[in-house]
């Protein structure tokens, strides 16, 4: 069958990219965008920016950037707005998160010091750490969402903005599973007038996107728009969605070391991995109830990677640890060690020791670029719901009920890749190549 592409409409006008919160991730992202667009850095890291796709056979010698095979907003028509409990300006609050220096934000203080975040929706029984005042009141959560609804349409108004995407890049909240009233859109919509506890803000501010018609990412591990009320609202309002859970740091390394172990068929007895990070994620993750959200995202990696069930000799019974301890000295500076047992030919043991001083909202930032262009797109090209195709960018994919989660970075990424040729009508690779040899 001749693969004929999608109907994709242009990327004119402004995009306005809304961020829910206004720390460490997101001015290092917003700084970044305005510096990229001065000419003052790359955007390194960036598969939107910096990448190629292959088309056709190896030796059509075809390979375009990506961002001049789909049509992606420019950088420069995005406008940035935010939310959070705290008033401080992007400027100041890339000041005190202190990834970037001085130097470099002072370049850009005038479009950091004009992005002041809006009142927040927020709870301290969700994320207790915080204490912050830029707050919004309601007399339940659907009035909260619809503060949220009035600030969507306000801020597109305001800022001649063609299309909207929403990225959460807040703090992680408490532990909270799926229950009763996250199963259907009405009875959600009943329990945010309940102000039912288990609604936590993160989904009201995915409630309000998904209303308005604005593609939601979510880059923490809590699980906003991960229930079947949102995901249905999502497919009903044809609007996408993804998460959860940016694959940065340890998990990014797990996810392509653990792919090349199993391709050996080297076996598996141990990983353990910890962490010391001393920013506010740190500070918020230092909370065991916070902290449970986020091992249950690190945790379930290795389980579908080496996928024990259909390897018991190999993975069948091997331990996996994950620690983060808060240690301010470091800042956003996170070190994370990894110590992996594995062994070989006869059942020969051998270790793995990763020591990677990464920088969170380094990694952090350029998916948050990539995450914001391509819910764009995706929402242009008429896709609708779960982005499954952009598990590359996370640690905990989210996916259609009943399938298991891809994390194999390689996979993620021919899934991506082949996903941006069917849009376009070009054929898929499959690295099969015999035709080399005919
Ligand atoms: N940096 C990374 O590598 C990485 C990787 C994966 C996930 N994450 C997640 O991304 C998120 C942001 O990380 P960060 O380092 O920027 O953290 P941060 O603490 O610097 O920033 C989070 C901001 O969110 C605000 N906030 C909290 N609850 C809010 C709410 N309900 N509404 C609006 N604002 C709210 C906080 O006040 C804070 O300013 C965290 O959840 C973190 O776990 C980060």
């Amino acid at each position: 069958m001749i693969n004929k592409g999608v109907k994709i409409a242009p990327a004119s006008g402004k995009l306005g990219v809304l961020l829910v919160g206004l720390g460490a991730v997101s001015t290092t992202f917003v700084a970044g965008v305005e510096a990229i667009k001065r000419g003052l850095a790359a955007p390194v890291g960036s598969l939107t920016q910096m990448g190629t796709i292959r088309l056709g056979k190896r030796t059509d010698n075809r390979s375009p950037k990506i961002k001049d095979f789909v049509p992606l907003a420019e950088l420069d028509d995005i406008v940035f707005g935010a939310w959070d409990i705290f008033a401080d300006s992007a400027f100041d609050a890339a000041m005190n998160a202190g990834v970037l220096e001085k130097d470099l934000l002072n370049q850009v203080s005038e479009q950091l010091a004009s992005l002041k975040p809006m009142p927040a929706v927020f709870e301290q029984n969700y994320v207790k750490r915080l204490h912050g005042e830029n707050i919004k009141t309601g007399r339940n959560k659907m009035e909260l969402a619809e503060r949220l609804i009035e600030d969507i349409a306000k801020f597109k108004l305001d800022n001649n903005c063609d299309r909207l995407v929403m990225v959460w890049a807040a703090s992680t909240e408490i532990f909270l599973e799926p229950i009763a009233i996250h199963q259907s859109l009405d009875v959600f919509e009943k329990a945010l007038y309940d102000n039912d506890p288990a609604i936590a803000p993160s989904m009201i501010y995915a409630y309000a996107a998904l209303k308005s018609g604005v593609p939601f990412a979510n880059g923490a591990p809590n699980l906003s728009v991960d229930i079947p009320a949102l995901t249905a609202l999502a497919e009903q309002n044809r609007v996408p969605i993804c998460g959860k859970d940016f694959k940065t740091g340890q998990t990014l390394m797990k996810t392509i070391l653990a792919p090349g172990l199993k391709s050996r068929m080297l076996g598996l007895e141990g990983w353990y991995s910890t962490n010391i990070l001393g920013n506010r994620d740190g500070e918020v993750l230092d909370d065991p109830e916070a902290f449970r959200t986020k091992e249950e995202s690190k945790l379930s990696v290795l389980e579908h990677i080496f996928q024990p069930e259909v390897y018991p000799d190999l993975y069948g019974n091997f331990s996996h640890v994950v620690r983060i301890n808060y240690y301010p000295p470091r800042g956003d500076n996170k070190e994370g060690w990894d110590n992996i047992d594995i062994f070989g030919w006869l059942g020969y043991k051998m270790q793995i020791k990763i020591d990677f001083l990464c920088r969170d909202s380094i990694l952090a930032a350029p998916l948050c670029l990539d995450l914001a262009l391509f819910m764009d797109l995706a929402q242009r090209a008429g896709m609708k719901g779960v982005q499954e195709w952009l598990s590359f960018y996370f640690k905990s994919p989210q996916t259609a009920p009943d399938l298991y989660p891809e994390h194999d970075i390689f996979i993620q990424l021919m899934k991506l890749k082949n996903t941006l040729r069917n849009m376009k009508g070009e054929d898929l690779i499959t690295h099969l190549g015999l035709e080399y040899y005919d």
